[in-house]
């Protein structure tokens, strides 16, 4: 059913417009590809020809060419399919042989909580495997390959070594340091019975609204591309001498694949609509060094090239990545992303195998597309050259990676997770990572026998110093008793201080009890990833919020105040630079909070123990609106220019900077109210009276949590809005803009329905009549509502001054689920709906 939608939905021809405000474009639809032939094809001849090492040999090729022969046309496609644990059993590889599982990033281990530490892990990847090595008839034992986001250390296991987000490990530049990383991070996943990381994240982000930013190491090219090899080599170690995980070593997956960095505003997901060159000198550059040494996989983005799903995108999957760059690795696919593919459901995609994905990120429909591929194998729709090319590379980095042998010496080597020689390792990072924006009157380091208030809201919180995919997907709801083997910043400071001599008080609102020398503030973004961190502008928090407070309010009392800023990205602080008086981007450092104190604390002379090493790796806005950002841009003028970075003994006053934010003029959304499961700010669904409707997240367009689920019981009035501050529709209602709307009805109205905006103070009309409308719908089929912002003008909305663009309200039952609410410029077909009867 949900497949079935699905399909509906992504081929409604409704869906693909030109000319949409921009993140509608990006919605999973291939606008302009029809339109402009070439649109989206790669030309391999641009590219530089490089070449996996160390992946083919003639003994490995052989012992796999005899393994491929043995295996049945079923066995070769559960190969190609990858099933996430929350939604597969071991059982369930009896009928359907799959060839990988992963754990994403809200996926606990099987019959245990996301707050799992290595057992219940090891357990879990022991139980697929037996399954997988189970004689029976028709069989042949291989083991499954089990992936995991081991993305800054293994952090999903609870006492694993969390390092800092790439975005910080980007300010280190130190490739050395990387590849150490990678060989902990490795020992760390192999003890926990895991075959893969899915990183690293070669993205090159040109936009830091987008809100996997951080997962980046650089908007700059060149620092990506002197990390990527050496993670990859961290990571997997010597690909040519194989047996890997004997090794500690385990198997890495470049991603996402590609200029997923690049999408227009940023937007998760999207389409980058960017010349085939900026593709070939900006956004590949880490798969120029990544491929070299040996990286095992490659994970194909979720978004667009000028309109094109990547995981459709023949062009460049096979013409670029396998011919031109010579990978001979896997090709992944990311979470159901080839459902976004044209004509493609998340159980059903010929297309995205025929372009050269090779492994099926299926988590949750691993069964339908075992099906699904298994019948086009059948007939002739995939031909079998391609099944058995792609069953040749799995079973390639399976037998390199040593997992068809039986000996797994680092399995349940729990003395290696979090040992005090990983956390020394992450704590250099930590301190390497840290950027000094503003140090006046070298402020910094600290006398080690201070009196030093600590305050704010994440000093003491680990898993705020450690961002998304920490433990849960978002890194949300992680306490402190999560990381036994972490500290927070806290705790560190307060370490170095007592023993040097000095003392630490913390309050994180800020009060204290002895007038403190200096005062440490650590405040910032909180967790997130995907979707949840996308941003329409860089201002950090709106208007005097209670961390700007607190600085001035310490300020005032005459406390020298530092402020060690926690951010996945550079944000537009100038309020809390101008209030403070050292000012220290620390990313999200991960579980070593201790590193923090390192290079903040120095001797009880002032000298420094540790110096600031970090440069930034992205440019650091001077105005709020002021993205895309990134060396190169047009008009390119930051606060901070990419590379920034004070060092102790070096003298800079910052002079007082503006701090009227430019937000409200320049950037604020006025024309996306709902999509792809967000209110982009300054929206948010409104229900009233409270409780009145139903809500809830589904699943749509293969989505997940594309769409909102609303239900009236029909026991009262009730009104659903989408809400925010008043903004001025008036041009978009001149230029003949409509409001768009993708939905389905599930369950008719029983009476009229109203189709309304709200002003403020008050619109005069009551709106639009959408019953019939409603009425004609076919149930549980996707819909789409044009009505011209002119005709809800006619209706009494005063466009001047919107503060709800969408209000629906009934007093009957009714449901429907919302997918999108725009505004658009392409008004054919729209509609306007008769006056409603007054209220
Ligand atoms: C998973 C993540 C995944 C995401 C994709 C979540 O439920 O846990 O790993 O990336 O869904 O939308
Ligand atoms: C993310 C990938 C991740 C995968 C598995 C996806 O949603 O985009 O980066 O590896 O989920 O969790």
């Amino acid at each position: 059913m949900k497949a079935t939608l699905a399909a509906a939905l992504l081929v409604a021809p409704l869906l693909v417009h030109a000319g949409q405000p921009p993140a509608a474009a990006a919605s999973g639809s291939q606008s302009g590809a029809a339109a402009s032939p070439g649109r989206g094809e790669a030309h391999p001849a641009l590219w530089p020809a490089t070449r996996s090492r160390g992946l083919v040999d003639a003994a490995t090729e052989k012992r796999v060419g005899q393994l491929l022969a043995s295996l049945s046309l079923e066995e070769k496609v559960g190969q190609m399919v990858q099933g996430d644990i929350a939604s597969v059993r071991p059982e369930d590889l009896r009928r359907y042989p799959l060839g990988s599982i992963l754990a994403g990033g809200g996926s606990p281990p099987l019959g245990a909580d996301d707050r799992s530490p290595a057992p219940a892990w090891i357990a879990t990847a022991q139980a697929f495997r037996a399954v997988s090595l189970e004689a029976r008839p028709g069989h042949v034992p291989i083991p499954v390959v089990f992936g995991i986001d081991a993305i800054h250390g293994n952090s999903n296991v609870v006492g694993a070594t969390v390092f800092p987000h790439n975005v910080g490990l980007g300010a280190m530049r130190d490739p050395a340091l990387m590849r150490r990383i990678g060989e902990v991070t490795a020992e760390e996943t192999a003890a926990s019975g895991i075959d893969w990381s899915f990183g690293p994240t070669l993205t090159v982000p040109q936009d830091v609204r987008w809100g996997r930013a951080y997962e980046g190491y650089s908007e700059d090219p060149a620092i990506v591309r002197s990390y990527a090899g050496e993670m990859v080599r961290g990571l997997q170690g010597d690909v040519a001498a194989g047996h890997l995980l004997q090794k500690g070593r385990v198997a890495a997956s470049a991603k996402h694949f590609l200029a997923d960095g690049g999408t227009r505003d940023g937007i998760d997901q999207g389409d980058a609509d960017i010349d085939e060159r900026v593709l070939v000198d900006t956004h590949a550059q880490g798969y120029y060094t990544a491929i070299p040494a040996g990286t095992l996989t490659v994970m194909v983005s979720f978004s667009s090239w000028q309109g094109i799903k990547m995981h459709g995108n023949a062009s460049l999957l096979t013409g670029v990545l396998k011919q031109r760059l010579g990978f001979e690795g896997v090709v992944v696919g990311d979470w159901n992303g080839h459902g976004q593919v044209p004509g493609c459901t998340p159980g059903d995609c010929a297309a995205a195998i025929n372009a050269g994905l090779d492994l099926f990120m299926a988590p949750d429909h691993w069964r339908e597309i075992y099906d699904a591929t298994l019948a086009e194998a059948r007939d002739g729709r995939i031909p079998l050259a391609r099944i058995d090319d792609a069953v040749r590379r799995i079973l390639r980095v399976k037998a390199k990676l040593g997992l068809l042998e039986p000996e797994r010496p680092w399995e349940g080597r729990l003395d290696a997770i979090g040992s005090p020689a990983h956390r020394a390792v992450a704590r250099q990072a930590v301190r390497e990572s840290l950027v000094l924006l503003r140090n006046e009157r070298g402020l910094l380091p600290l006398r080690s026998n201070a009196h030093v208030l600590v305050a704010g809201a994440a000093a003491d919180d680990i898993g705020r110093q450690s961002g998304g995919w920490t433990l849960s997907w978002q890194g949300t709801g992680n306490r402190n008793s999560d990381f036994p083997n972490g500290e927070s910043i806290l705790a560190g400071l307060r370490e170095a201080l007592v023993a040097g001599g000095g003392s630490a008080e913390f309050n994180a609102e800020g009060q204290y009890t002895h007038k403190p020398d200096v005062a440490i503030v650590v405040y910032g973004e909180t967790p997130y990833a995907e979707m949840q961190g996308d941003l329409r502008h860089l201002e950090f928090q709106q208007g005097e919020h209670a961390d700007l407070a607190l600085l001035k309010r310490l300020k005032a009392d005459g406390i020298p105040v530092v402020s060690v800023f926690l951010s996945g990205r550079p944000l537009w602080v100038n309020a809390e630079l101008n209030a403070s008086d050292a000012f220290v981007a620390a990313w999200f450092p991960g579980t070593e909070g201790g590193g923090v104190a390192d290079v903040l604390v120095g001797t009880a002379a002032g000298q420094p123990r540790h110096g600031f090493r970090g440069t930034l790796s992205f440019s650091w806005p001077r105005r709020a609106a002021q993205a895309p950002l990134h060396e190169g841009v047009a008009g390119y003028d930051p606060l901070f220019r990419l590379g920034y970075g004070l060092k102790y003994g070096q003298q800079a006053t910052l002079a007082p900077l503006p701090e009227a934010s430019d937000v409200e003029g320049a950037v604020w959304n006025v024309d996306r109210y709902y999509q792809r499961g967000h209110t982009p700010a300054p929206w948010g669904f409104r229900i009233e009276p409270e409780g009145a409707i139903d809500a809830h997240a589904v699943d749509a367009g293969g989505i997940q949590e594309a769409g909102r689920s609303f239900q009236w019981s029909g026991t009262q009035a009730a009104s659903l809005a989408i809400s925010g501050a008043p903004v001025d529709l008036s041009r978009q209602a001149n230029a003949q803009l409509v409001l768009r709307l993708e939905y389905r009805v599930d369950a008719r109205p029983a009476v009229p329905v109203r189709l309304a905006m709200e002003c403020t103070p008050a619109c005069p009309g009551a709106g639009l009549d959408l019953t019939p409308v409603l009425m004609a719908a076919a149930p549980g089929e996707w819909q789409e509502l044009k009505v011209p912002l002119t005709c809800l003008r006619d209706a009494g909305a005063d466009m001047s001054t919107v503060s709800s663009p969408l209000v629906l309200e009934t007093t009957g039952p009714f449901a429907m689920t919302i997918l999108s609410a725009t505004l658009s410029a392409d008004g054919v077909g729209a509609i306007c709906p008769a006056r409603a009867g007054q209220r």
